[in-house]
């Protein structure tokens, strides 16, 4: 596992580049997006990328973490609306490769099912994750399996009360999401998590120092072959001295 201790922007052009590589190298690249604050700056440094470089898009295929249950893809607060608006309105790729667990299915249950088997098609070269203050990924809330597949879960308090900020109140803030389960992401290839600010700073604790426990879903990422975790000072500030060198 690598740690990198940097300032916020050069976390995003520092984790843009590993993905910009990937696609450069395999065309035909699979990417595991995410959403969330800490997401944005990478995506603006992927976009600011295509149009000085040209790097295509164009035979990529993307799988998204999570979605929200109960809104629709054109809810400005869905995570469809995010991608959109951040990423895929910019760049060359086809709309089509690009896949959300959305709720157009009335069944949520199912749709996890749909979504889990279409993603166990390919393999993910590189996982972009974010990271809940309740030490979640995806919307992988504690005590979710680490065998987990993509499947629906009920929001923590917690987790709504966080995002609340992106609704109009928190009686907006759906009670249940689509995730992909732990096992999904550490299935990938590659992983790059980003955390940034004080309230992370527990979080990061725990994933990084902490022990492996489904109380902690990020602490398995401390067994993932191949992971990098760019965190601000912020965000590093509860490690020991000797994770931070
Ligand atoms: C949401 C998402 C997570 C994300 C987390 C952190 O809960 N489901 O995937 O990691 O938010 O978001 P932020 O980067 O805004 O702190």
């Amino acid at each position: 596992m690598k740690i990198i201790i940097d300032q916020k922007d050069r976390l995003y052009d520092l984790a843009a580049k590993e993905i910009i590589k990937i696609v450069n190298d395999q065309p035909k690249a699979v990417l595991g997006l995410a959403t969330g604050s800490s997401m944005i700056g990478v995506y603006k440094a992927l976009v600011h990328d295509f149009k000085s470089n040209q790097t295509t898009y164009k035979d990529v295929t993307t799988f998204n973490l999570d979605e929200y249950e109960g809104i629709s893809s054109d809810n400005h607060q869905s995570y469809a609306y995010f991608m959109n608006k951040h990423f895929f309105h910019y760049i060359d790729i086809n709309k089509e490769r690009t896949y959300l667990p959305s709720m157009k299915i009335d069944c949520t249950a199912d749709y996890a099912k749909i979504y889990n088997d279409l993603l166990n098609q390919y393999e993910l070269d590189i996982q972009l994750l974010g990271l809940g203050r309740n030490g979640h990924i995806g919307f992988n809330e504690p005590g979710t399996s680490f065998l987990s597949q993509t499947h629906r879960i009920q929001l923590d308090a917690k987790t709504r009360h966080d995002n609340a900020r992106f609704f109009d109140s928190i009686d907006d803030v759906p009670t249940h999401a689509i995730t992909m389960g732990i096992q999904n992401i550490m299935n990938a290839k590659k992983i790059v998590l980003i955390a940034t600010g004080l309230n992370k700073a527990l979080a990061v604790r725990d994933m990084l120092e902490g022990a492996v426990h489904i109380d902690c879903p990020a602490s398995i990422l401390q067994e993932h072959r191949d992971i990098t975790f760019f965190l601000d000072q912020e965000a590093a500030s509860m490690l020991s001295l000797q994770k931070k060198i």
